[in-house]
């Protein structure tokens, strides 16, 4: 009952960021219009090459898997808003090798495909309940191949240290990914509404 809950309150607060005035050029710290840079890294140190298959979690209006989808790569976007996920369509109708659905990660069995050679997540198991971690660890090991790739971009802040999220990442998916390696980034300032930005960790796994 109090993971229904959850999960309910946590997709409407999220339908109506993204249906929000706001969401009209995204206007949040993190939102890129293009890509965000520790993306970009992703594909000049390789972790992301023309040619692999990638699954993004919580994909949001799509810029960055629209960006990803340019260099090369088969990307599909999945967001538990309906409506991120419609301007996610309206915007990117006719980029080859990007699709997008409506799919909640933490929901058991979600989304059937092949497994990914990459399984990218840019904001969104930081924003997951805590007893709903075990149902999103449970699909992105499904959903990733052996041997493939898991990027976890999450906020670092207050107690949500570096250290915590290797914890917290350790606790959900240790059993199956190894860690490769991390690092503190500096997330957004494109379209804060003060220029701001956000600290934050990008975490590298491989599927064992
Ligand atoms: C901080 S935003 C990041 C959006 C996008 N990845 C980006 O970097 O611009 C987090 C996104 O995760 C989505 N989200 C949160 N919980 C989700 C869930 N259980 N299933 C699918 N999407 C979820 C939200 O709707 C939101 O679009």
């Amino acid at each position: 009952m109090q993971r229904m809950l959850r999960r309910w309150a946590g997709k409407r607060s999220w339908e109506s960021r993204w249906q929000s005035t706001k969401a009209e050029g995204a206007r949040w710290a993190w939102h890129v219009a293009e890509v965000g840079n520790e993306i970009r890294r992703n594909v000049e140190d390789g972790w992301l090459e023309p040619g692999m298959r990638v699954l993004s979690l919580g994909c949001g209006d799509g810029s960055n898997e629209a960006w990803v989808a340019g260099q090369g790569l088969t990307i599909h976007g999945m967001d538990f808003s309906k409506s991120a996920i419609a301007r996610a369509d309206k915007q990117y109708a006719d980029v080859p090798g990007l699709s997008f659905s409506v799919v909640d990660v933490t929901k058991p069995r979600a989304h059937h495909a092949e497994p990914y050679d990459v399984v990218l997540d840019r904001g969104c198991l930081h924003e997951i309940a805590p007893e709903l971690g075990r149902m999103y660890a449970a699909n992105v090991k499904r959903w990733t191949k052996p041997g493939g790739s898991l990027i976890l971009i999450m906020r670092l802040e207050g107690d949500a240290t570096g250290q915590r999220r290797l914890q917290q990442i350790d606790d959900l998916l240790g059993a199956d990914f190894k860690l490769v390696d991390w690092d503190n980034i500096t997330v957004g300032g494109e379209h804060g509404e003060h220029g701001e930005t956000i600290d934050g960790g990008m975490f590298r796994l491989k599927k064992r």
